[in-house]
Formats: C-alpha cells, structure tokens, sequence
C-alpha cells in the first residue's frame, strides 16, 4: 500500500483511524509510530488494540516505567514507547530480540529515537499536530515514502 493522508479533527476520530488500520495488520509487523509530544501516538494504539480485539482503549496508556504492554488474543501484540530510552543499554532491558523472535505485531511510539534491527515488514504512521484538536496522519510502507510531499504539493520541476 501507497502513501495515505487523513486529517483526524478529534481524538475519537484517531481511535478509529487507528481501528482501520488495525484490519489490515498481519503478524509479523512493526508499526513505527513517529511525531511530537501529545501528537497522538498513544491515541492511535488505543484504536489498534482494541481494533486488533487485544485490549480495551482503557488498557492502552503511555508505558512509561515497563516500557513494553503485552496483550495475548490470537497473537502477541507489544506496545513499546522509546520515548525514555536513552541508550542502547536501556534499549536492550527491553529485551526487544526476544519478542522479535516470534511472530507478533508490535506497535512502537517514538521508533524514529532508535532503528530497531529487524527485516520485519513495517508501517510508518506519522502524527502532526495541524492546529487545535486537528492532527495530519501518514501512513506508509517505507520511511522514504512518508517524507513525499503531499499529492498536488510540491511539483517536481
Ligand atoms: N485529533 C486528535 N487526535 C489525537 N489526539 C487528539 C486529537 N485532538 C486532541 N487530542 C488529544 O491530544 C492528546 C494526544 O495524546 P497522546 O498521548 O495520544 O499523544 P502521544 O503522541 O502518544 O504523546 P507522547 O509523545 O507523550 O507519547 C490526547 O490528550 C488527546 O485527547
Ligand atoms: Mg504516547
């Protein structure tokens, strides 16, 4: 799947953006979650797990001190936050080549801070705060894809 554009105007409606994409979710995935503080990260993954039947939207928080949130359904999904990771060292507590060793989907905010190491497929989804309650979400297969210049913006000379 291409690059895609959606412009979220409240909270509810990032939840079922993040239920969408949810369908679409295989095992094994990384969904790498970028974009500034309060841009909607965690909002988006309530929508995943609970469109994923994983967990509720209340179970999802900021997993500030355990980092990783395991949830079991019909597979493992992990909701990682990079955010208070600060070295490789604190990287590696997280122990992240284990979950890598099986099959599971796992949902990564802050996963511009560190380049996980993994020939797993991915999603890049970036969050921007656009004004008020308003946030730009892209969504694509590649980080070169997501740096594209909107269609109609930008032409090339
Ligand atoms: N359109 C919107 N989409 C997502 N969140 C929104 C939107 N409008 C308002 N909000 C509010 O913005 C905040 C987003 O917080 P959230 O924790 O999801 O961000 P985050 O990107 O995970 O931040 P952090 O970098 O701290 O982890 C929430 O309080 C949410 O209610
Ligand atoms: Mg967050």
């Amino acid at each position: 799947m291409t690059r895609r554009e959606f412009i979220s105007r409240s909270a509810e409606e990032t939840v079922q953006k993040g239920r969408e994409l949810a369908l679409e979710l295989k095992p094994p995935v990384v969904v790498r979650l970028s974009g500034e503080l309060g841009a909607g990260k965690t909002t988006l993954t309530k929508g995943i797990i609970s469109g994923l039947g994983a967990g509720t939207e209340e179970e999802v928080t900021s997993p500030t001190f355990t980092l990783v949130h395991v949830f079991h359904n019909h597979c493992k999904v992990y909701h990682v936050d990079l955010y208070r990771v600060e070295d490789f060292h604190d990287l590696e507590t997280l122990a992240l080549e284990d979950i890598l060793a099986e099959s599971a989907i796992i949902v990564v905010e802050w996963s511009e801070r560190f380049s996980l190491r993994t020939d797993w497929p991915a999603v890049h989804v970036r969050l921007e705060h656009h004004g008020g309650d308003t946030r730009r979400i892209t969504i694509a297969d590649s980080p070169g894809e997501l740096e594209q210049p909107a269609p109609g913006l930008g032409k090339k000379p």
